[in-house]
């Protein structure tokens, strides 16, 4: 088996750093607030896996029939010699991918990027042994902020799956989007699967579900806050909210403060007070209409090539390539 290669743009000491400027941002600001990435370390990243089992969360199942639908279709038109996966996580379903991809006989090498240094570790390792022919490079980084780091050379089909994008805000969607394009060159194509506008009957126990496990990985983002900067949430004491917003088109996950208290957060000098019901948003995930998402890809430089979407139309997957 060939070992995997792996290059780390962000240490622990960068992801610390970063942290603190987004904690010292964020939970100063009103409403409070954190970016989503912090939900992601070892623990957040294995419950984020048994959320995608659970019966209420359709999209990872949703996606994957998807995938297995279009793979060969995908693999035909984009004929890549290189798969890059961005936010790749377990990349469990990427193997429909590789496998069809494979198939076309160009396929070089697979590039699985993540900030979650334990989760890239994991499915680099596995997939170098499923497939011995690739060369797997895999990339500990942000997304947003260093697409540059990822290696060139061979042409490229970069996937974006889960509805990963849908964490973003539109604006840090709209600049991740011009990043990609900027990216790639002409002729090369961006796979997305993105979530689509559901009914809330549907959507929101998808992100609040019975067994508890989405409000252990909301509660999760305290824990990662008391071990890297010495922060003394208990965890107990904030409640998991997730709720549809209309207007924006998105679901928004909080917690909520159970009674007044006050947070030390002992690296940033700093004390945080949280009044009782007091909210921190961790997440957003918005949801997609495919003529709006076929606007914001062409506005950054994307045709869209092809489109699925599951019998429900709460789905897609999305082909585009750069003009
Ligand atoms: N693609 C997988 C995992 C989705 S979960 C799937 O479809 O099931 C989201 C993944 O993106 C996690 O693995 C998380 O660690 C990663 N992630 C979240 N924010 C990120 C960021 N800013 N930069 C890089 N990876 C990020
Ligand atoms: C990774 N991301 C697309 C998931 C989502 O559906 O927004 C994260 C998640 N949050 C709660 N459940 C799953």
């Amino acid at each position: 088996m060939t070992t995997p290669r792996l290059d780390v743009h962000l240490t622990d000491a960068d992801l610390t750093d970063a942290l603190r400027a987004d904690v010292r941002r964020g939970l100063t600001a009103e409403p409070k607030w954190l970016p989503p990435k912090w939900f992601y370390d070892a623990c957040g990243s294995e419950l984020f896996e048994a959320i995608t089992e659970l019966p209420e969360y359709f999209p990872t199942r949703t996606e994957w029939a998807l995938l297995e639908q279009a793979a060969d279709e995908i693999a035909r038109l984009a004929r890549a010699q290189v798969l890059v996966e961005l936010g790749a996580g377990s990349a469990a379903k990427t193997r429909l991918l590789l496998t069809a991809l494979t198939g076309e006989g160009l396929l070089k090498s697979y590039v699985p990027q993540d900030v979650s240094s334990s989760a890239l570790l994991d499915s680099a390792r596995q997939i170098a042994g499923e497939f011995p022919h690739l060369a797997v490079h895999g990339v500990v980084s942000d997304f947003t902020d260093t697409l540059h780091n990822l290696p060139s050379g061979g042409r490229r089909l970069v996937a974006f799956l889960g509805g990963t994008l849908g964490n973003l805000l539109p604006a840090e969607r709209a600049e991740f989007l011009r990043d990609l394009r900027d990216l790639l060159d002409p002729g090369e194509h961006l796979l997305l699967g993105v979530g689509l506008v559901v009914a809330p009957d549907i959507l929101v126990p998808a992100y609040d579900d019975a067994a508890g496990v989405t409000a252990e990985f909301n509660r999760n983002m305290l824990r990662v806050l008391n071990y890297r900067l010495g922060a003394d949430f208990d965890p107990a004491e904030f409640a998991h909210v997730a709720l549809w917003d209309p207007v924006n088109e998105w679901i928004e996950m909080r917690l909520q403060a159970l009674r007044h208290t006050v947070i030390t957060i002992r690296d940033l000098d700093l004390t945080v007070r949280f009044d009782r019901d007091e909210q921190l948003r961790t997440e957003i995930s918005a949801k997609f209409r495919l003529p709006g998402l076929r606007r914001e890809l062409s506005a950054a430089g994307f045709d869209t090539a092809r489109t699925w979407m599951d019998p429900d139309s709460r789905y897609a997957l999305f082909l585009a390539e750069r003009r």
